[in-house]
């Protein structure tokens, strides 16, 4: 049995579904569809972390001082108003794709890859997120809602001027929260997530950005604050590939350093002519390879960390909407959610 989301609307409509489910068929032959795991881009996350041995050493709290994802669209709902009012941005991206890149990035490296052990790991990292109490939703979590804003010489309208959704909808469009992930491994590295709906520039990428080195030998000639992190970033879509940020020496004297990028761009044809993620998780379902399928205790999972975050909004008050305009980079709070820890979004 081939499913696409929803796979509810919170846990216990998942853990309805997955029981009506299960009633008819075993959960080895239930195929739950998250595209983001199709992409070609999205499997190469694990390519990149286990088939190559040099990053694995780093890959840990010493090292990484925090791991950005951004999920940015420039399309609204795209005639979707209907389901969109329903799902928001938390239901719609964050509960599903964006937990799924959580996990395929903090997971540990499965024994096999297949469908047991991939699953297995991606899981333990679900289930390791730090649930969100109120205190969490207040301090770590911001909705926004895009009004009318310019788009290049376009005026775009406000969300709640899309068809299909109320002239008062109190539906976020964009949503930005840390979470941390308590495993011996990412231990207190935040991990910062943020995605929303007609948003300045498309940009999904993953960014891991590394710890300083502890003493600067430099500080003479540079500036300490003007040398970057060393930073790793997966590009998902558009401009596929990955890059890692490191300093060179700039020919010549005084000494001067300067950051450069270490860049594996996809051959464009190579992208092209690659299936696409539907063509890609259809065949492996009729092959029987459920390896980049959601299992149902993933679902849930994931579910059960939203919901510590769904309850917390539906006690607070909700944010005074439309909070930010079409084509920007995110209302204010989020910056100051990020700027609070000292930190600041990648630039969209
Ligand atoms: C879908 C969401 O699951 O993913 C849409 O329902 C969203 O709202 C889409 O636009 C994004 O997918 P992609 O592949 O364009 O990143």
């Amino acid at each position: 049995m081939i499913v696409e989301k929803p796979y509810g609307h919170d846990l216990e409509s998942c853990r309805k579904l997955n029981r009506l489910i299960h009633a008819i068929f075993s959960e080895e032959d239930v195929y739950r569809i998250d595209h983001y795991l199709g992409k070609e881009t999205v499997q190469n996350i694990l390519v990149f972390r286990f088939a190559n041995g040099i990053f694995e050493p780093v890959w840990n709290r010493r090292y990484v001082d925090h791991v950005q994802i951004t999920v940015a669209e420039t399309i609204g709902v795209e005639g979707r108003g209907g389901y969109y009012e329903e799902a928001g941005a938390l239901r719609d991206m964050v509960q599903n794709h964006m937990l799924q890149l959580v996990s395929l990035v903090a997971m540990e490296a499965p024994i096999f890859f297949d469908g047991r052990w991939v699953r297995d790991e991606k899981v333990k990292v679900l289930e390791a997120i730090r649930p969100f109490t109120l205190d969490d939703v207040l301090d770590s979590t911001v909705r926004g809602q895009y009004g009318r804003g310019r788009c290049g010489t376009q005026e775009a309208p406000g969300y709640r001027e899309e068809e299909g959704v109320s002239p008062d909808s109190k539906t976020e469009t964009y949503v930005a929260l840390k979470m941390f992930v308590d495993s011996w491994r990412w231990a207190d590295v935040p991990f910062y997530l943020r995605t929303g709906k007609r948003m300045k520039r498309r940009s999904t990428e993953i960014a891991v950005e590394f710890k300083r080195p502890p003493t600067l030998l430099f500080r003479d000639s540079v500036d300490a604050k003007s040398l970057g992190p060393n930073l790793l970033t997966m590009r998902i879509q558009p401009d596929e590939g990955i890059s890692l940020r490191f300093h060179t020496k700039v020919p010549g004297s005084p000494l001067r350093i300067r950051p450069m990028n270490m860049d594996f761009t996809y051959v464009p044809t190579d992208l092209a002519a690659a299936p696409t993620a539907y063509e890609t998780l259809l065949l492996d379902a009729l092959q029987g390879d459920n390896t980049l399928f959601a299992r149902n205790d993933e679902v849930e999972a994931a579910w059960d960390v939203m919901g510590g975050i769904l309850a917390g909004w539906a006690e607070l008050p909700p944010p005074d909407f439309p909070n930010d305009a079409a084509c920007s980079a995110g209302p204010e709070a989020a910056n100051d959610l990020i700027q609070a820890d000292r930190r600041r979004w990648r630039d969209l």
